[in-house]
């Protein structure tokens, strides 16, 4: 079992790639909990929190993911040693965010005009339309996706982000509660590949506003 040394931050975004072949070596359930870990400690707006996860590791269900009509026939994802099924939870998240702005001017930790600008933010959260709600909190659990990616790095997993699934028969296959909404399937498992070192990207230039 492979843990890289202890890398810093830029060496883990150098390293990280997406990984779509992997081992049957089995991720541990430490392994997995140290992801969610890193998921846990994640930001996000008003501290809200909104990322829930289901990890699949059984093997007849991974096996399903890479079905047609789960995933478009990206059948490698059969081959992970466990999937983590990223979900909003929009309720939550507006409940958390109206909680937050509540503590802090309770406790006067956010005053005047600052705490009134968060007032409004909440305000226009809670009474977005659903598709609105979905990308603030898509965006938030989002980040903690990338902070699993990263750490993945370091304990020696590869991981691939999956964006095209169909949710409604995600949420069947790995039976999670209608009411959430998935934001993305993170693929994770020991490489059995090594993806191309080149990073192919823009240029700084390409994407640095004047
Ligand atoms: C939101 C999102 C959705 C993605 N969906 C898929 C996917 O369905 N299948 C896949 O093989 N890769 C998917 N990827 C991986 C991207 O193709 C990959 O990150 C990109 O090509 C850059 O390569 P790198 O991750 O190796 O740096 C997705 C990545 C993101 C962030």
């Amino acid at each position: 079992m492979k843990t890289n040394a202890i890398l810093g931050v830029k060496d883990a975004i150098l390293q990280r790639h997406s990984v779509r072949s992997f081992t049957s070596e089995a991720v541990s359930n430490e392994k997995i909990e140290a992801l969610i870990e890193a998921a846990r400690l994640a930001p996000s707006s008003l501290n809200s929190q909104p990322w829930r996860f289901k990890v699949v590791k059984d093997k007849e269900i991974l096996k399903r993911f890479g079905e047609k009509n789960i995933s478009r026939t990206q059948s490698w994802l059969a081959e992970a040693g466990a999937i983590i099924v990223c979900c909003a939870d929009i309720s939550g998240y507006v409940k958390d965010s109206q909680a937050s702005a509540f503590f802090y001017r309770e406790n006067d930790l956010i005053t005047g005009d600052t705490m009134d600008g968060i007032d409004e933010y909440v305000e226009r959260e809670s009474s977005a339309d659903a598709y609105a709600k979905f990308g603030s909190s898509a965006m938030n659990v989002g980040i903690s996706i990338s902070f699993m990616m990263l750490r993945a790095v370091e304990l020696g997993l590869g991981t691939c982000w999956v964006g095209m699934y169909n949710e409604t028969e995600v949420k069947e296959l790995a039976n999670i509660d209608p009411e959430l909404r998935i934001v993305g399937l993170l693929a994770v498992g020991y490489p059995s590949e090594t993806p191309d070192q080149e990073h192919n990207r823009k240029e700084i230039s390409d994407i640095l506003l004047p």
